[in-house]
């Protein structure tokens, strides 16, 4: 297969995680005799700083022109502590989402057995929990009407029958592949888009007879995570609740800095991990590069490239297994690897694969 890659590496560890993506594209696509080019653009702090624009139009048209965007992470303090800036890295985010019109952002929730410790749950709790959050990412209150001055200021959270019917659709074709069990989140006891949420769910359920569909309050749902994670199997939900779920569930995993996602909709889909740009790390070859890694697997995956994926699934395990870890997941007394270590480690595992 011939395949086009945009690479946004954006800021803070960004460029460091970004290179052992690319490394670890280009050895499977070696092995696998596939031919990979790749086009770099700027987005986030880096493309404020050098075109004072976080998402330039260049980097729209590299994104437009390629099968598969790899993101790394924006964002930088010099911005969060600056409350007249006028433009930010997360806009460029935002402005990649809405142009590339990535409604759906699949975040899966999965447990690495060998980190179970790290979580805040209790071991028996979380252990195989394993299900993927479908979050709306291009409505809601992100994009709706926004008002601000200094004494009163609102978002709209809106949505229409279409926005939802295309997000739910995605949801059931996930649930249809895994346990068939689909959980639609929302606020509906409060909220008229909750309520039209629902309306819509529950008018295409019966097309779905195969998977279970349950309603459940988001309130309700961020204890289920916590108190029954293996409860779920596919979750759905807008834009707002999906933010804050989606954090809740990378951490009771115990390995945020393992896990991947993938952003699809309309033009270009985007694969990238759900952890940050972690800026104080920057240059110190300490960053965990395994949820990038992933995201190579998810972008191949998603092109059907099904041993592809499970090679790179398989490198990551056995660099795991192998305490071939970076500092937060280190062993006590373990040997050091940093950011290109681990990377070049799962490089070689999958050259001689
Ligand atoms: C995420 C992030 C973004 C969001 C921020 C950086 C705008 O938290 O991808 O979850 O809120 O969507
Ligand atoms: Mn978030």
């Amino acid at each position: 297969m011939d395949l086009k890659i945009a690479v946004l590496p954006g800021d803070g560890i960004g460029p460091e995680i970004s290179e052992q993506g690319v490394a670890v594209m280009n050895a499977v696509c070696e092995k696998f005799g596939h031919h990979v080019s790749y086009q770099y653009a700027l987005c986030g702090a880096e493309a404020i700083d050098k075109v004072g624009d976080p998402f330039p139009e260049e980097t729209f048209k590299v994104c437009m022109d390629a099968d598969a965007v790899l993101f790394s992470a924006v964002g930088d303090p010099k911005f969060d502590n600056d409350p007249t800036a006028k433009v930010r890295p997360e806009q460029g985010l935002l402005a990649m989402r809405k142009k590339l019109g990535l409604f759906a952002n699949i975040r899966p929730v999965e447990t690495f057995d060998c980190l179970i410790h790290k979580s805040p749950l209790k071991d028996e709790l979380v252990r195989g929990a394993d299900f993927i959050c479908i979050r709306e990412l291009t409505g809601g209150m992100y994009f709706g009407e926004k008002y601000q001055d200094d004494e009163k200021a609102y978002d709209t959270n809106a949505y229409t029958r279409p926005e939802i019917e295309r997000i739910l659709r995605v949801a059931y074709e996930y649930a249809m592949r895994r346990r068939k069990h689909l959980t639609v989140v929302d606020k509906a006891n409060v909220l008229a888009s909750s309520r039209l949420w629902r309306q819509v769910a529950k008018e295409m359920a019966p097309q779905y007879p195969e998977v279970e569909t349950d309603y459940m309050f988001v309130d309700n749902a961020a204890m289920r995570m916590i108190q029954d994670p293996r409860f779920f199997d596919v979750m759905v939900t807008e834009n707002t609740f999906g933010d804050i779920l989606t954090d809740e569930g990378s951490c009771i995993t115990g390995s945020m800095g393992l896990l991947p996602s993938a952003s699809t909709g309309e033009h270009t889909p985007v694969f990238e991990p759900i952890h940050g740009s972690w800026p104080q790390a920057k240059g110190q070859n300490i960053a965990n590069p395994l949820a990038q890694i992933l995201s190579v697997a998810m972008l191949f995956e998603y092109f059907d490239l099904k041993e592809e994926g499970a090679l790179i699934r398989k490198a990551v395990n056995a660099s795991l297994d192998a305490n071939v870890r970076t500092p937060e997941i280190q062993v006590e007394g373990g040997e050091r690897y940093g950011t290109t270590e681990v990377g070049q480690w799962i490089v070689d595992y999958i050259k001689n694969a």
